[in-house]
């Protein structure tokens, strides 16, 4: 890829295992772990396109815990859990892959950014517990422009500030509809395929498929 001004990295499921949180507890949640986990996560993400439809925002850590509160509710987990739950979410693991890949794309000097549904206290603290701080240029939430991806508003913050064209941008995401958000606006976006799924039906084709950050390196 040539003429590349910034990588832009969405965070949850992209950076950090949305599906670690659940996965910790798994020896008291039981089997069921893994469905209420993507219970969870559906939620909260239909949670973001609808009140961005309604006009009615909450940040996403209200939205993560209004959630779980019906996920909990559906998977018959023990109310007790719910504390455990909401600070492991805080500190989701980060992929295996990411630490490294990053360090190696920051010493070829490209500017690194998130730019995630998360808060800027949220992502902050998954940044510095994942040990990945220093190897960003910045942190993009759409707290900045109070509504949630995939509203061009959201994709617009990076270019405003680095003053470059939306082509000059590789966006990588593991969310299909986001990577669809992205490269529809107009980045050149990257569908980082972490669970061989299939990509939406929503006009745009990724540039490339990866299956994990490192697929990124040969890229450029
Ligand atoms: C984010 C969601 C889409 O980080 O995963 O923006």
């Amino acid at each position: 890829m040539k003429n590349i001004k910034a990588i832009i990295f969405d965070a949850y499921g992209t950076l950090f295992d949305v599906n670690s949180a659940a996965e910790k507890c798994k020896d008291r949640i039981g089997e069921k772990w893994e469905p209420f986990s993507n219970f969870w996560r559906t939620t909260q993400l239909e949670y973001t396109w609808l009140r961005s439809l309604m006009g009615r925002h909450k940040d996403f850590w209200q939205i993560t815990e209004d959630s779980l509160d019906k996920s909990m509710k559906l998977f018959k987990i023990k109310p007790s859990m719910r504390e455990e739950l909401l600070n492991l979410y805080k500190v989701l693991s980060p992929f295996k892959e990411v630490h490294e890949t990053l360090k190696i794309l920051k010493e070829k000097n490209f500017k690194l950014a998130i730019l995630s549904n998360g808060t800027p206290s949220l992502l902050k603290k998954l940044v510095k517990s994942s040990n990945l701080e220093n190897l960003f240029d910045d942190i993009f939430s759409i707290e900045e422009v109070g509504v949630y991806k995939p509203n061009s508003k959201v994709y617009d913050m990076p270019i405003k500030k680095y003053k470059i064209k939306k082509n000059e941008v590789v966006f990588l995401s593991a969310n299909t509809w986001d990577v669809s958000g992205g490269g529809n606006y107009g980045y050149q976006a990257i569908w980082v395929n972490r669970n061989r799924n299939i990509f939406d039906n929503l006009d745009y084709k990724p540039k490339y498929e990866i299956k994990d950050l490192s697929g990124l390196l040969d890229k450029f």
